[in-house]
C-alpha cells in the first residue's frame, strides 16, 4: 500500500501506476491490458497518453465491466468511455479493445455474451495488468457485496448505493441501469498485476474492509489480498481510517 502525498493528488497517483503499466510495456509484458472506468483510472490514461510510448497497437485491451440496457453506442456506455478515455489517446488497434457486451435483450443473449467475453479474456492467460478502482460498496468491477470470491464474467444487479453513484451521470433517476455484465472476482484474479486506485472520504470505509477487513464476498475487493502482486494506490482521505 503506498499512500501518494496530498500536493500530488489525483496526478501523483496516475504517474505512480502509469509507471508500473509502461514498466510492462517497455519490458514486452504488456500482452493484455486490464482497464477500469470510474473516475479513478483517469489521471492513469491520461499520463500514459502523454508519454506517447511505442508499442501501444498490439495491446489487447479488455474492460472489467458494461451496463446492460444502454444500446450500443450510447454515450454513457463504458463502451464509449474506453474509447473516448482510453482507445483513442493510446492510439490502440479497435479490434484489439474488448469491452462486455451488455446490449443483448435476452437473458440467453446476455449470458452468451458473459461466456463469450469471459473465454476470449481466459484464452489470453488473462491480463498483465490490471487497474483497478473500488466502489462505495466495496465492489471491483461490478462485483457487489455477495459476490462469490469464485465469480466469472456474468449479469449481477447494481447495489442501491451503486446505483444512486451512478445517477449523476443520466439525466431521470428512472433511466440508471439497475444491472450490469462484469468480469467476476475469480476473473479479474486471473492477471498477473494489479494496481487498485482510490481516492477521497467516501472509499475510506471500503478501503479499510477490503484492506483489514475478512477476506470475503461481503466485501468482494477484500479478494485483493489473495492475489500474487497489487499496488494499492490511495490518496490520504481514502486511507485515513486504516
Ligand atoms: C464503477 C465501476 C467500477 C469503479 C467504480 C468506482 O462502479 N464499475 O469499476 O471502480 O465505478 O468509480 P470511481 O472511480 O469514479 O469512484
Amino acid at each position: 500500500v503506498e499512500v501518494v502525498d496530498e500536493a500530488d493528488g489525483a496526478e501523483g497517483i496516475g504517474r505512480r501506476a502509469a509507471d508500473v503499466v509502461a514498466e510492462e510495456l517497455a519490458a514486452g509484458r504488456l500482452a493484455t491490458f486490464g482497464v477500469a472506468t470510474g473516475s479513478s483510472p483517469l489521471q492513469v490514461y491520461a499520463d500514459l497518453a502523454a508519454r506517447r510510448l511505442p508499442g501501444w497497437d498490439a495491446v489487447e485491451v479488455f474492460a472489467l465491466d458494461e451496463y446492460v440496457g444502454l444500446p450500443a453506442g450510447d454515450p454513457r456506455s463504458y463502451a464509449a468511455v474506453v474509447e473516448e478515455e482510453v482507445r483513442a489517446p493510446l492510439g490502440l488497434d479497435p479490434a484489439r479493445v474488448h469491452v462486455p457486451d451488455g446490449t443483448a435483450t435476452t437473458e440467453a443473449g446476455l449470458a452468451a455474451a458473459c461466456a463469450a467475453y469471459e473465454a476470449a479474456l481466459t484464452a489470453r492467460g488473462g491480463a498483465d495488468v490490471q487497474l483497478l478502482g473500488i466502489g462505495a460498496t466495496g465492489h471491483i468491477g461490478f462485483n457487489e457485496p455477495g459476490s462469490p470470491l469464485s465469480s466469472r464474467t456474468r449479469v449481477v444487479e447494481l447495489a442501491a448505493t451503486t446505483v444512486a453513484d451512478n445517477a449523476r451521470f443520466f439525466a431521470r433517476p428512472e433511466d440508471v441501469p439497475r444491472r450490469a455484465v462484469t468480469q467476476g472476482v475469480a476473473t479479474i484474479a486471473t492477471a498477473r498485476r494489479h494496481v487498485l486506485i482510490a481516492r477521497g472520504e467516501h472509499k475510506a470505509e471500503a478501503v479499510r474492509a477490503a484492506l483489514e477487513g475478512p477476506v470475503s464476498p461481503a466485501c468482494p475487493a477484500s479478494a485483493v489480498r489473495t492475489f500474487a502482486d497489487v499496488l494499492v494506490l490511495l490518496d490520504p482521505a481514502a486511507a485515513s481510517r486504516l
